[in-house]
């Protein structure tokens, strides 16, 4: 494995204290709340507009995604559901990257967000320049990028891939005897080379929320709890993977909680996932896996704090004002647009084939 010196160091952006951004609002009382999702809900169907929410966001909004026809779900099905929705205009409550995916994939429609300013740790990462000059070392390799990147970045790759989807991708790319150039996420990278045995070299970005699950302390915890299964996100860091029972996207490990025979289960992801794991499967008991806590780097606990800025008042100001829209370059969408396109359509003949294989 090869890596090259991390491009951006965390340092050098800021990472938003998600107590600060939820106590800068004044808090709403009960009937507030209620009639501003009323107000969300009346405005999402004046405006055409459909809610395309990922997991991670509060569970109000996720809950308003449920109730109005929009959808939850991991980052390759939310592409999916905007590109193939009729509405109008999308809404997307995630990160910035989710809203610049349903821009590539449906240039015709309005996509709006509650916050442009919800970022991603790998996307910030992993600048298109310096990208660029990677790829310029490496000109034998297929550039394949995750989907927490910027379009810039994802006009430069031959392959977009989401964590669903990865393994799959990347084992079929080494089945034609291609050598691999992958970004951003180092430890998704390693795992995806562990899995699959392609020749990889890795640009060396991290998830700053699940590079904070800690092995050691899972271990304590497996003790504590021995009947239950252990479902990690595969951004998380090697030591944290190699105890996994599961190791999936989103919709994967939801979908394990609900089929697995456990009745306990030891979740190293952002937490609030627990939303929907818990309607999933409401007689099963979660437990959130450690992270370093107060005596490590850890700013956000097993929560994104970009994820966290997408609340209620956002969302609605989004909805009446049509702030924070997402503009792309149509030269970079359209080279972004082939790449992203392979993926969704290579999921598409993956799906069918493991449906023809069941
Ligand atoms: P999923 O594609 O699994 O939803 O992951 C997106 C993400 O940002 C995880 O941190
Ligand atoms: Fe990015 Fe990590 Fe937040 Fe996912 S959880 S959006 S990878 S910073």
């Amino acid at each position: 494995m090869q890596r090259i010196p991390m491009a951006l160091a965390e340092a050098d952006y800021e990472v938003p204290v998600t107590a600060t951004i939820t106590g800068a609002r004044p808090r709403m009382d009960q009937s507030e709340r209620s009639d501003l999702v009323s107000r969300i809900k009346t405005l999402l169907r004046q405006r055409d507009a459909v809610l395309v929410a990922h997991y991670y966001v509060d569970a109000s909004l996720q809950r308003i995604a449920e109730e109005t026809g929009g959808c939850i779900a991991d980052s390759l099905e939310m592409a999916r559901f905007g590109k193939e929705h009729p509405a109008s205009t999308l809404v997307v409550a995630g990160v910035r990257f989710m809203g610049e995916t349903a821009k590539i994939l449906s240039p015709e429609k309005r996509v709006l967000m509650p916050t442009l300013e919800a970022e991603c740790s790998l996307d910030l990462g992993c600048p298109a320049d310096a990208f660029r000059v990677f790829c310029e070392q490496h000109p034998d390799r297929t550039v394949v990028v995750y989907s927490n990147t910027s379009v810039e970045v994802k006009a430069l790759a031959d392959y977009v891939v989401t964590s669903s989807i990865a393994v799959p991708l990347v084992t079929h790319l080494r089945d034609q005897g291609k050598k691999i150039l992958w970004a951003p996420d180092r430890h998704l990278g390693d795992y995806i080379r562990r899995e699959t045995g392609a020749d990889m070299v890795l640009w060396d970005g991290a998830c700053v929320v699940h590079d904070e699950f800690r092995s050691r302390e899972l271990e304590k915890l497996r003790k504590d709890h021995p009947a239950a299964a252990v479902l990690v996100h595969p951004e998380s860091p090697r030591d944290v993977i190699l105890q996994a029972d599961v190791v999936g996207s989103t919709s994967q490990l939801i979908a394990a909680v609900k089929e697995r025979p456990e009745r306990e289960f030891i979740v190293a992801t952002d937490n609030r996932i627990f939303y929907r794991m818990q309607q999933a499967a409401p007689d099963k008991r979660l437990i959130e896996a450690p992270t370093g806590g107060h005596s490590a780097t850890c700013r956000s606990c097993a929560h994104c704090p970009w994820m966290a800025m997408n609340d209620l008042t956002s969302l609605a100001d989004a909805l009446e004002h049509g702030r924070d829209e997402v503009f792309v370059a149509e030269e970079e969408r359209q080279k972004a647009l082939t790449a992203t396109q392979r993926m969704l359509d290579f999921a598409a003949a993956h799906r069918r084939t493991v449906a023809g294989d069941a």
